[in-house]
């Protein structure tokens, strides 16, 4: 059953009505309906090859799983016990061996219902389509299977989800959820980030600080957050895994994202510290240094406890986003540099993987890392996980290296829906474009990314799904079978499973888009709303109020000449669906007035360019909302005319503080009028000292009453700190002014 010569005839077999009546995700290679139906009840056993206690294991556990999802509490009987009734049928069958290691084949006939495979794994994966097609939510006892005949194995052998237990802990009963949920969609590989600046999750009995110190944060407000898993928590997890035949991949990071480690142990760094754990989120520039023969000691004890508790035959280490400021001003990296013959410290980041490479290796182990391994050169055997695009896969895989494909664009599913919505995530193709057909076979498979740093036992699983069922049909099924609007038709058959189990998910799409485009030459704004889901009804106001059925129907675009609170929702079925969108417009006395700009805004910030300061429309907490401009380093001076000597009574501007993101608020704001625009008079200045260690997002509102001062010419100065402060983690880095609206009443 190679699925490439087969797949084109039997695919022609699917009849509509099959596929109708079961929901499959992912959808099976071959599937192929039969005559009349397989009546299925309560009482129908899971009968077990007698001489295979394997075999026996899978079918408990497929009961217990079939129990869970639809509350059949059905018999489980070795063959040697089984009755004439029409069972169902478990068989592990050699002859089978070119379904692969996780393929099967399920027959379902009016007299029977048979589940062949030739491993193990490729039975329980089986077992999870079975789950699948029984009853859940609906309340059903009995049921007439419809008989078919499906074939089915893996396009990849990769098939991973990544979390991320670095920022925010998952206990070990939340892992086990996470496996469970893999289970089911037939995903077999759980990436374990372990070890981050913001904690270290993982005993280590030679270093007992990595935990007593590395795994505890204080955050800003005093109080501790952390956690770790014991050396048998650990290999609980991997067992529960184990049994449901998902392999469990740890990553431990090296040689940045360590800052955890480095405060238990500052000695492996290059300055010697101290150091503490870390409570925001960002690259640090801290990383283990490279010149120290007791940095390679600790890695190599950590790694050879490491391998005793993973059995699989990978190990990832990390190996993105390390700042090399460090190991240029160490005089210790430098000597390893000119010992090494490096040419500089991209060859030593090189040098530090090789060698770890080297060691796991020799001790049975392949190494994986982020596609940063690739720079100074690949370690031999080494795996590149691709996650800034799809390059890095691209270049492995034309070296002769495998490649593990998770690019942020399409797999990071911590990211807001916005960003990556159901349509997008399983539009993903996980062979990158343009790579020759003989290289194909070194793209092993992909994952999904879960970076917790907005992520919790509270809402990952809304992250997760239903996004999970796109990249398990994207990594299982045949290319050839993708059909946005069927898998859509089945993810939402599988909503009742999915409550039933009590998994939450999020939305296939942002409900809700509003658009909006401003003219400041004709002094208004455009409207567009849109919505990423089929069937919505979109309605809106004008007034703040929240939409309902009864307000305005979208039709088409809209235009606000006016001060204007829109609010817009999606409905469904007369349902209101998500969150609302929104935009208040105030026309102001600067509303579009001519502004003189005197350092340029940064192109990545430009907010909707030259006049967006008096567009009417504010900036919100999310820096990367489009509305707020960003002045990096530089000071910001604006100059506002209004056209005519008028009388002002208010004055008012916007800035953003957001220091995980460098964005501070400017350390001195000053507001001056003019008449002529030449001589100008300050009515109102403003001091902000960031406090230290700060990690908080807000914005800052900084207000000026006038009595109805006379004036033409408008001015704002603000001045940026310039540089990232000692205590910030960018230390020296060029600091950002976010501003917006400068309001003139
Ligand atoms: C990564 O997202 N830093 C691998
Ligand atoms: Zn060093």
């Amino acid at each position: 059953m190679k699925f490439a010569p087969l797949c084109c005839s039997f695919l022609l077999a699917l009849t509509a009505s099959a596929a109708a009546a079961v929901s499959l995700v992912p959808q099976p290679v071959l599937m192929k309906t039969g005559k009349g139906s397989f009546a299925f009840s309560a009482s129908t056993p899971i009968v077990y090859p007698a001489g295979s206690p394997e075999a026996g294991r899978i079918a408990r556990l497929l009961g217990a799983e079939i129990n869970q999802s639809s509350g059949l509490d059905l018999a489980i009987l070795p063959s040697s016990q089984a009755g004439r009734s029409a069972p169902i049928r478990l068989l592990l069958d050699p002859a089978l061996k070119e379904a692969g290691l996780e393929g099967y084949r399920l027959t379902i006939s009016r007299r029977e219902l048979l589940l062949a495979a030739p491993t193990p794994a490729g039975l329980y994966r089986g077992g999870q389509t079975l789950r699948q097609m029984l009853p859940y939510g609906s309340g059903k006892r009995t049921l007439a299977l419809p008989a078919l005949e499906i074939i089915d194995q893996p396009r990849f052998s990769w098939r991973g989800v990544h979390v991320d237990v670095g920022r925010h802990f998952h206990s070990v009963s939340y892992m086990k959820r996470i496996i469970d949920w893999m289970a089911l969609y037939k995903m077999n590989r759980l990436h374990w980030h372990l070890t981050e600046d913001q904690g270290w999750r993982i005993e280590i009995k030679k270093y007992p600080l990595l935990t007593g110190i590395g795994a505890w944060r204080t955050e800003p407000d005093g109080s501790r957050y952390g956690g770790f898993y014991t050396q048998e928590e650990i290999k609980e997890v991997v067992g529960y895994a184990a049994d449901r035949f998902i392999d469990v991949v740890p990553e431990i990071e090296m040689p940045g994202h360590c800052m955890a480690a480095l405060a238990a142990y500052p000695g492996l760094s290059c300055t010697g510290g101290p150091f503490a754990v870390q409570t925001q989120w960002g690259v640090f520039k801290e990383v283990y240094c490279a010149g120290r023969e007791e940095t390679f000691a600790f890695l190599e004890d950590v790694l050879s406890e490491v391998i005793e508790l993973f059995p699989f035959g990978y190990l990832h280490i990390g190996g993105d986003e390390v700042p090399r400021d460090r190991w240029q001003a160490c005089p210790r990296c430098q000597a390893r540099i000119k010992a090494e013959g490096l040419d500089d410290e991209a060859e030593l980041q090189s040098w530090f993987i090789r060698r770890i490479e080297q060691y796991l290796s020799a001790h049975g182990r392949r190494l994986i890392g982020w596609d940063e391994i690739l720079d100074g050169g690949l370690a031999p055997g080494a795996t590149v996980q691709s996650w800034r695009g799809m390059e890095g896969a691209l270049i492995a895989a034309r070296s002769g290296h495998d490649a593990i494909v998770s690019p942020g664009s399409h797999t990071y599913f911590n990211a807001d829906i916005s960003a990556i919505d159901l349509r997008k995530a399983y539009s993903f193709e996980p062979v990158p474009a343009g790579l020759e057909p003989e290289r194909i076979p070194y793209i092993i498979g992909g994952e999904c990314c879960l970076w917790s740093e907005r992520i919790t036992e509270e809402n990952l699983d809304y992250q997760l799904f239903p996004r999970l069922l796109a990249l398990s049909e994207v990594l299982w099924s045949h290319p050839g079978q993708r059909d946005y609007a069927d898998f859509l038709r089945r993810v939402r058959n599988h909503y009742p499973l999915l409550e039933t189990l009590g998994i939450g998910f999020g939305p296939e799409a942002r409900p809700v888009s509003l658009l909006t485009r401003f003219h400041p030459d004709e002094k208004f704004h455009t409207v567009t709303l849109e919505s990423g889901e089929e069937g919505m009804a979109l309605h809106y106001t004008l007034d703040g109020a929240e939409p309902t059925t009864a307000s305005p129907r979208y039709t088409s675009q809209l235009t606000i000449d006016r001060p204007t609170r829109l609010r817009a929702r999606a409905f469904r079925d007369g349902r209101d669906y998500g969150e609302s969108a929104g935009a208040d417009f105030d026309f102001h006395l600067a509303f579009a007035a001519p502004l003189q700009i005197d350092h340029s805004f940064s192109p990545n910030y430009p907010a909707g360019g030259g006049r967006a300061l008096v567009d009417g429309l504010r900036g919100s907490i999310a820096y990367g909302d489009g509305r707020w401009q960003g002045y990096e380093e530089v000071d910001l001076i604006a100059t506002i005319d209004l056209g005519e000597i008028r009388p002002l009574h208010r004055l008012r501007a916007g800035f953003l503080q957001d220091t995980g993101s460098w964005i501070f608020l400017p350390a001195y704001v000053e507001w001056s009028l003019s008449r002529d625009g030449s001589s100008f008079r300050t009515v109102a200045a403003f001091d902000h000292p960031t406090p230290a260690g700060t990690s908080e997002q807000r914005i800052q509102e900084d207000q000026t009453e006038l009595p109805g001062t006379m004036a033409r010419f408008v001015r704002l100065r603000a001045r940026n700190v310039g540089l990232c402060p000692a205590w910030h983690p960018g230390a020296g880095g060029k600091s950002w002014i976010f501003v917006d609206e400068l309001v003139v009443q």
